[in-house]
Order: C-alpha cells, then structure tokens, then sequence
C-alpha cells in the first residue's frame, strides 16, 4: 500500500510538471525571425540577443524561432513575408528597403559617413528615428538600426587600386538603386542579384566580384570565391530590425516593450560583433589566401562618383545631405 501510494503519487506529479510545460508552451507565442546570414555571424549575434532578451521579458510568453542562411528567401522577399504577416521578425540590410521605404536610400549613398560613430550618431538621433517612423506607412514596423559595417569590393579579375581598375567588371551589387547607380558611374557592370544566388555566380563566373563588409566576407566564407579584396569602405551598411504589423498589433503593450527592447539589443549586438570582427578580419582573410590591398587615400574613388552626387542631391535633397555631413 506504502509503495502503491508513492508510486502513484510520482505518476501524479510527473504529470503535473507535463500538463504545466505544456500549457506554457501552448501559451507563448511563435516569433519566426528570417536573416540573410549564419548563426555564425553578426545578424546571428543579433538575433541571439534579440530572442533573449525578448523571451525573458516577455516572461516566456514569446518564443523565438530562427531560420538563418536565407532559409525563408532573399530579403526582398523577406521583407514582403512581414508585410504579409508571414513570418514575424527580421534583420536586413539596406539593401531591398529603399524599394519599399524609398527615403531610407539617402543612406545608402557612398562616402556619406566618415566612420561608424558618425553613421550611429545620424542613425540613432533624428534622422534615423524619422526614417524608422517612416517604415509604418508601408506596411511594417521597424524598431532599431543595427550594423554590417562598411562595404569594400572582392573580385577575381585584379587588384583594385584605383577607380579605374572598377572599370568593366562585372560586380554584384544589392537590388539597390543608389547603390547601381555609384557602380555604373565608377565604369563597373553593376549585376543587381539576390544574395542566395551569390556565391553561385561567383562560382560559376557569371560575374566577377562582389561588395560587403568584411563581417559578410568572412561569415560567408567569400574567400573561397574570391582572390583580391580592396578596403574601398565606399560605403556604411545598415540593418533594420523589423517586425510585421500583424504579428505587432497582436501583442500586449507588455510584450511591445519586450520586442522592442529586444530590437534594442540585437542592434548593439551587431555593433560590439561588427566592432570586435573589424579588429581581425583582414589578417584571417589573408591567411585563406585573398590578396588584399588598403588604399592609402579613398578621395579618388569619391571624386569618380560626383556625377552621382548631382543624382542623389536631386533625389534626396541637398539639406538633408549637408545637414548628414554637418553631424558630429
Ligand atoms: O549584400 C547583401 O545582399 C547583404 O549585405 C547581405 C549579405 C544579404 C546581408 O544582409
């Protein structure tokens, strides 16, 4: 009899512990968030720190769920899976946005940013908080700016050391009009094409280069793919942590405040990864093989792109461009 009640009373309260886990499980709510990049990277970092933070604040009741490499698509289509309500969350470059959001272009121009404070400082006061706002007019909702660092162009043809050098090459660039453009004025073949498709082409030599920051380069192991590398910095790269409305007007203000406090750390996140990756990266590059070559003064690939400016000051205005430039 001892032993029967004991034994029922162990059947009891495993149960129990069943029946609880389940209910919280039943409980908290899916978040699916979608980003270009491995879990070995600085969107991984950033995701990482999204979902722990959110999921404590949250208190459970929101569980993240991360589909890394572009398992949900390139991020044009990423970024329409959120409009959709498809898929909750995500992290994205600049790249596909200024389709969607057409003033977060002016952030995409070349040399626009003379270092990463100067890029955080714009992106995280006035203008960057604007242009934030500015993502709930077409559909989704953006939280926080977070970093890639700065583009430099890797190709297979020759060493890059002056503007010249672009000419003729066939380069990858983002489905991004400011960035098509500042390649076609330098004289390249810009190649607008979804990052999935990349490597493939670099590959297979349908095209001969490519630009990222070096934090893509070395997650992405583009070594593999390409010989020479050339520190341009010709331009900053954002990221937008985003959200779909749909997902966001489900949720309690409480768990609003986790998102987006979340949001809040993915995008340091990205930063102190960008920062810490800048330090070694160049040295890990050379040791697998890439040729890489520092340009000792970046002015003549600034002055090769002046007939772009007209464009971009004509498009996005020349204030907002000077008042850019006269940030500290
Ligand atoms: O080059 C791009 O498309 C982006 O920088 C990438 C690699 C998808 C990261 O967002």
């Amino acid at each position: 009899m001892g032993n029967f009640s004991h034994t029922a009373f162990k059947a009891m309260a495993a149960t129990a512990l069943a029946l609880t886990c389940s209910m919280a499980f039943a409980q908290a709510k899916e978040v699916k968030l979608g980003y270009a990049l491995p879990i070995a990277s600085h969107y991984g970092a950033g995701a990482n720190a999204w979902a722990e933070t959110t999921e404590k604040e949250s208190k459970g009741t929101l569980k993240f769920r991360q589909f890394p490499s572009s398992a949900l698509g390139g991020e044009r289509e990423l970024v329409e899976s959120l409009q959709l309500g498809t898929v909750e969350a995500a992290i994205v470059s600049s790249g596909p946005l200024s389709n969607f959001v057409p003033e977060v272009g002016a952030m995409d121009i070349p040399f626009l940013f003379r270092d990463s404070a100067h890029a955080r400082h714009v992106l995280d006061g006035p203008i960057g908080q604007g242009l934030l706002d500015k993502f709930k007019g077409r559909g989704l909702i953006a939280l926080a700016w977070g970093e890639q660092g700065f583009r430099h162009v890797t190709n297979n043809k020759r060493a890059v050391e002056k503007p010249e050098d672009l000419k003729g090459l066939k380069l990858r660039t983002m489905e991004n009009p400011v960035h098509i453009t500042a390649f076609r004025t330098f004289g390249a073949s810009p190649t607008p094409m979804s990052w999935p498709e990349v490597t493939g082409a670099l590959q297979q030599g349908t095209i001969d280069g490519q630009e990222n920051p070096l934090s893509v380069i070395v997650s992405s192991k583009l070594y593999q793919v390409q010989k020479h590398l050339t520190l341009t910095g010709h331009v900053y790269s954002p990221v937008a942590i985003l959200v779909s409305p749909a997902f966001w007007n489900g949720l309690t203000p409480e768990q609003q405040v986790a998102v987006r406090d979340g949001a809040k750390a993915a995008a340091a996140a990205t930063r102190k990864y960008v920062e810490d990756l800048d330090k070694k990266a160049v040295d890990e590059l050379k040791t697998n093989g890439m040729q890489v070559v520092v340009l000792s003064d970046k002015s003549p690939f600034q002055k090769a792109l002046d007939p772009a400016y007209k464009q971009y000051a004509s498009k996005y205005g020349k204030d907002l461009l000077d008042k850019i430039a006269a940030e500290k």
